[in-house]
């Protein structure tokens, strides 16, 4: 079974031809990266543009490479969850054409599900069911997956996500964008026990994360702060006299800035890794699957082969290139779908906001 799928929820249009849910015969993305490089963040309406410039390009890109023609396609999938609501109806409309002119099926896909989905491109044999990761660059959810088409949600994000947070404390440290890639690399050169930063576990039990109030701490240990009654002697040492100003520091400046990258780096992987253990050890889940753009982190991927290391738990990534956004993972987890026969149909809608 041949299925296109179709993937614009964010900032990159993306279109690929995957035979029987496993096989990439094609894996088109065009990245937006440059155009939203000098505003530090993804731009809605630039993303729009972009993806209505490229979507048909893309997807001819994706037929012509997997040396098909499109009347050979037995299924349509689209992500219309979730995503900027722009962004997901120019996918949409794109795979609701092609359905309805091809006379064949389309079939819905949540953008989240699939990052979770792409590990299932790096492994033979993935036993379900799976405590599934995502954490991405618009958000961090724990799933159990009982099989490639079947989500129960766990917990998520209450404020910003894993990787916003990654992309703006880059910002803060002037490390450029996306962040979480420059983090990773500049913390190889820090300690990452430098500096205490908080560990959010928001309430026992929880399986939901908070990355705001690190990104704060971030940027007030950087910048300064001026002390203030109350907040003297936090054990957080991140509160201290505008006089106090450690920009000044004799050490040297790149130092600094990878201490700073290392701690808040280990204070993030801390929270992702234990929760999901926590998760993994209340629900009878088999193994372990990371997806979304921070599942490329280094430090993240050393935390979880400690914590795991001889426990005979497996955890399963995606390759690097399956990590960030791409419409394989769409195709993929669609097949899933197909031989459930769970299609949907022309009234479709791009839904913004993630629904549990
Ligand atoms: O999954 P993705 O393409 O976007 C969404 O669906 O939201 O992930 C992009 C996010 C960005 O925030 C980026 O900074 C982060 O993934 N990222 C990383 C790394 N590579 C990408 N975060 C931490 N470490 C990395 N090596
Ligand atoms: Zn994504």
């Amino acid at each position: 079974m041949l299925i296109l799928g179709i993937e614009t929820s964010c900032d990159e249009t993306c279109a690929a031809v995957v035979e029987d849910g496993y096989k990439i015969i094609s894996n088109i993305v065009a990245s937006q990266e440059a155009l939203h490089l000098q505003f530090g963040g993804v731009v809605p309406e630039i993303a729009c543009r972009a993806h209505l410039e490229s979507i048909m390009p893309v997807i001819d890109a994706s037929i012509s490479r997997a040396g098909i023609g499109l009347n050979d396609l037995d299924a349509i999938a689209v992500a219309n969850t979730p995503g900027l609501v722009g962004a997901l109806l120019i996918g949409l409309t794109a795979a609701k054409t092609l359905s309805w002119a091809l006379s064949i099926p389309i079939v819905d896909i949540n953008h989240l599900h699939a990052h979770i989905y792409s590990v299932n491109f790096a492994y033979e044999d993935i036993h379900y069911p799976l405590l599934g990761l995502l954490a991405s660059g618009g958000h961090t959810s724990l799933f159990f997956v009982k099989d490639p088409t079947n989500y129960t949600f766990l917990g998520g994000t209450l404020d910003d996500a894993a990787g916003e947070a990654f992309d703006k404390v880059a910002k803060v440290l002037g490390l450029g964008y996306p962040g979480g890639p420059k983090i990773d690399n500049i913390s190889k050169n820090g300690n990452r026990n430098a500096i205490p930063f908080p560990r959010s576990y928001l309430a026992k039990d929880s399986l939901d994360f908070s990355f705001s109030g690190i990104k704060t701490a971030v940027l007030y240990y950087y910048h300064g702060y001026p002390r203030r009654e109350g907040l003297q002697g936090s054990n957080l040492g991140m509160w201290y006299d505008k006089d106090d100003d450690r920009s000044q520091s004799s050490t040297p400046d790149l130092k600094r800035v990878a201490d700073i990258a290392a701690s808040f780096q280990e204070a993030v992987v801390e929270v992702l890794v234990n929760k999901t253990l926590y998760a993994f050890n209340n629900y009878p889940a088999k193994g372990i699957a990371i997806g979304g753009g921070v599942a490329r982190n280094t430090r993240l991927r050393e935390r979880f082969k400690e914590a795991t290391i001889g426990t005979g738990i497996p955890v399963y990534y995606p390759s690097p290139d399956l990590c960030t956004d791409n419409a394989a993972m769409i195709a993929g987890l669609a097949y899933h779908k197909c031989l459930k026969g769970a299609f949907s149909d022309l009234s479709l809608e791009a839904i913004s906001n993630f629904q549990p």
